[in-house]
């Protein structure tokens, strides 16, 4: 179906599709054709811009931002831009409620691998509401934030980035509606990252998906992206806010021109210029503390980059220092020369914490000399990737979305179960541990002024047990393939229009407990293994069609009769009526005759004459032409005129 959604977008945009093909071939050829990361060719890139209908390019690094395309539905706006760090992008698309509590990017062609998702939002212009939408964002399924009110007023809050798997060949990110103003989203960046890039121990791979909670470059005080710091197009153009004290009076900031050697490595290649500033306690307070506001109960992985830059320190054991985080120590006597190899070499340090409160707090304590240092902080909050549901499942409900002509407000689009917080309206969900998929068990939309008719492959959702269609407009026949739904318990589809007759497959729903067909259009017989079945646990209703006959409480049906027996009684009564015919001709004709005869024998009492047929007109000849033929009439048989 993303693959759909592109096509059908891509036709809109001919010349759109024609850019993004070549790319995306070249860069599958090379995926599969070289295991091994190689810096030779470029990442797979895409930054759409929201709302735009033309492809536009943005300073200073010219970064190309196609126009807007992929989307399930919403409205374009002009975008006011929170902060400074928002892209120059001058549109943006958003998505009221009417359109759906959820609307997606689906965006196809995209070669597997590891991605940053970023997604910066914006305020629509001109708008007569100055309240800022708060909502939820989901990558791949799985819900990796949730706005918090005032973001538009703080930098880094502007955007919410992950990094993700993409498995599939195609990436969809969500945006849920939590009733607090209409999602408004400025432009996607999905930028393809080393399949390696931070590794966070067992718990990486496939499985985890990594939302960006800070980066922080210390010492240069200025805000940076990737980009701006001439870093390797593999980092994902990552955003570094820029910080020049912790604490006022009690550190300073430092920079260098020296060259730092392992910064641009595979698997992150950090920006050399990350290192090339610091931040360094001072003697009024040797530790140097970093404290941020978390959700509480959730896992952050923390990343702290180092590069002996102080011209003070020269060699190893001059800077010694313990890492706390939340209090515990997480790395002790960190050496920065000593692990490093030497000064002015980049030193990246990673570990992943379970934080119960709200507060994440590093502190680098000095155990020799009496100054710490840092380079830049990375914290990721770690997130357990989402199981999706059956693909099988999520083509039927689509179908089913189509046939019915749900309305907009349903929304139904993204994943139906997943992310968990926000499954689809009307659909009941479980997890298949068999599988590993989610699959769809309920069906609940009565009453939705739904019309159109029910897809035969509704039976796809093979794992339903129950079905509540009760109250719409639905027309058409009760579709056969509902029978092979093994599970079904509940079938209620009463007080709609459906018509036909009811199909015998329902006779072998043998766990069925429920079944409501009253108040329909329906027609002929009761299956007779449903009419018969043991009414002390099961619950069926069948009134209020008038067509329906042959359980107690409906009228009886005729005699119940074979395909042969049909044919037989029709060629019998054929038959019949041919015989019929044939007696009432003869009958006719005979009555016909007498009466003639009568008539005759009456007029001139002509004896009696035994071919009928002729006699009329041989009378008549005999009559006329008396002299002349006289010797005629015995010859053909007629009678003997005797006068
Ligand atoms: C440095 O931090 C540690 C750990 O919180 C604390 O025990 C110590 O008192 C701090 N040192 C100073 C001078 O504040
Ligand atoms: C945090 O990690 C621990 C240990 O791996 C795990 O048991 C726990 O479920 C994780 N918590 C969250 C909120 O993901
Ligand atoms: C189906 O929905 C209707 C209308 O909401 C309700 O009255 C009925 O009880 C439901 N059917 C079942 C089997 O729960
Ligand atoms: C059922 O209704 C549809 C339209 O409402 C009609 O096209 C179809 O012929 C009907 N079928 C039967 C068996 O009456
Ligand atoms: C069947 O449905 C009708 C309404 O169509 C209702 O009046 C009747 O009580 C139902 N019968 C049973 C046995 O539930």
């Amino acid at each position: 179906m993303l693959r759909e959604r592109m096509g059908s977008s891509s036709q809109s945009h001919p010349h759109l599709l024609l850019l993004l093909l070549p790319i995306a071939f070249s860069a599958t050829l090379f995926w599969t054709s070289s295991a091994a990361h190689t810096q030779s060719r470029d990442p797979f890139a895409i930054r759409i811009s929201c709302g735009a209908r033309e492809d536009v390019r943005t300073q200073p690094t010219n970064a190309l931002w196609y126009r807007d395309f992929g989307y399930t539905g919403g409205r374009l706006a002009n975008a006011a831009w929170p902060s400074h760090i928002t892209p120059p992008l001058k549109t943006l698309r958003y998505f009221p409620l009417s359109d759906g509590p959820e609307n997606c990017y689906n965006i196809g062609n995209i070669p597997n691998g590891r991605y940053t998702v970023r997604i910066f939002f914006a305020l629509v212009a001109d708008s007569n509401l100055d309240n800022e939408p708060v909502f939820d964002i989901s990558v791949e399924g799985t819900q990796i934030y949730t706005l918090k009110s005032g973001w538009s007023n703080i930098d880094d809050q502007a955007f919410a980035e992950a990094l993700v798997f993409v498995t599939d060949g195609s990436l969809s990110a969500c945006f849920h509606s939590t009733g607090r103003g209409d999602p408004s989203i400025l432009s996607i960046e999905i930028l393809q990252v080393d399949a390696d890039a931070y590794n966070v121990g067992p718990k990486s791979g496939k499985g985890t998906v990594l939302r960006t909670t800070k980066r922080l470059t210390c010492g240069s005080g200025k805000p940076a992206f990737d980009e701006d710091l001439n870093g390797n197009h593999w980092g994902g153009d990552r955003f570094w806010l820029g910080t020049s004290t912790f604490e006022k009076g009690s550190d300073q900031p430092i920079s260098t021109e020296n060259t730092i050697t392992q910064a641009s490595v595979e698997p992150n290649f950090y920006p050399e210029k990350l290192y090339q500033s610091a931040i360094v306690s001072t003697d009024r307070q040797p530790n140097i503390t970093f404290q941020m506001e978390v959700d509480p109960n959730k896992n952050y992985s923390i990343w702290l980059h180092f590069a002996e830059i102080d011209p003070g320190i020269t060699s190893k054991g001059q800077r010694v220092f313990d890492v706390l985080v939340n209090n515990a120590i997480t790395f002790t006597e960190v050496d920065i020369i000593q692990i490093a190899g030497g000064r002015n070499a980049a030193l990246v340090l990673s570990e992943t914490v379970a934080v119960s409160g709200r507060t994440l707090t590093i502190i680098l304590m000095p155990r020799k000399g009496s100054h710490a240092i840092i380079n830049a902080i990375e914290v990721f909050e770690v997130i357990s990737a989402e199981f999706r549901t059956s693909k099988e499942e999520v083509t039927a409900l689509q179908n089913l979305k189509n046939s019915l002509g749900l309305p907009l407000r349903f929304g139904w689009n993204g994943d139906p179960c997943v992310p968990q917080q926000h499954p689809w309206s009307g659909v009941d969900c479980h997890f298949d541990s068999k599988s590993g998929r989610w699959v769809i068990d309920g069906l609940a939309l009565d009453n939705q002024g739904l019309r159109g008719i029910l897809p035969d492959d509704i039976s796809k959702l093979h794992n339903l047990q129950s079905i509540n269609l009760s109250g719409n407009s639905i027309q058409g026949g009760i579709p056969f393939s509902l029978g092979t739904i093994a599970g079904l318990e509940t079938l209620d589809l009463s007080f709609n229009q459906l018509n036909g007759s009811i199909p015998e497959s329902l006779g072998q729903l043998a766990s069925l407990q429920i079944l409501n067909l009253n108040g329909n259009l329906l027609s002929g017989r009761v299956p007779a293994n449903l009419g018969g079945r043991p009414l002390h646990r099961a619950s069926f209703n069948f009134t209020g069609n008038s067509g329906l006959c042959g359980i107690p409480g409906l009228r009886a049906c005729g005699p119940h009769l074979s395909l042969a027996a049909k044919f037989g009684i029709a060629f019998a009564a054929l038959l019949v009526l041919l015989l019929l015919v044939v007696c009432v001709t003869c009958w006719l004709k005979r009555r016909q005759n007498i009466l003639r005869v009568q008539k005759i024998a009456n007029s001139r009492e002509a004896p009696y004459a035994k071919a009928k047929t002729n006699f009329v007109r041989d009378m008549q000849m005999a009559r006329n032409q008396r002299v002349y033929d006289q010797s005629r009439a015995p010859a053909e048989g007629g009678p003997q005129l005797l006068s």
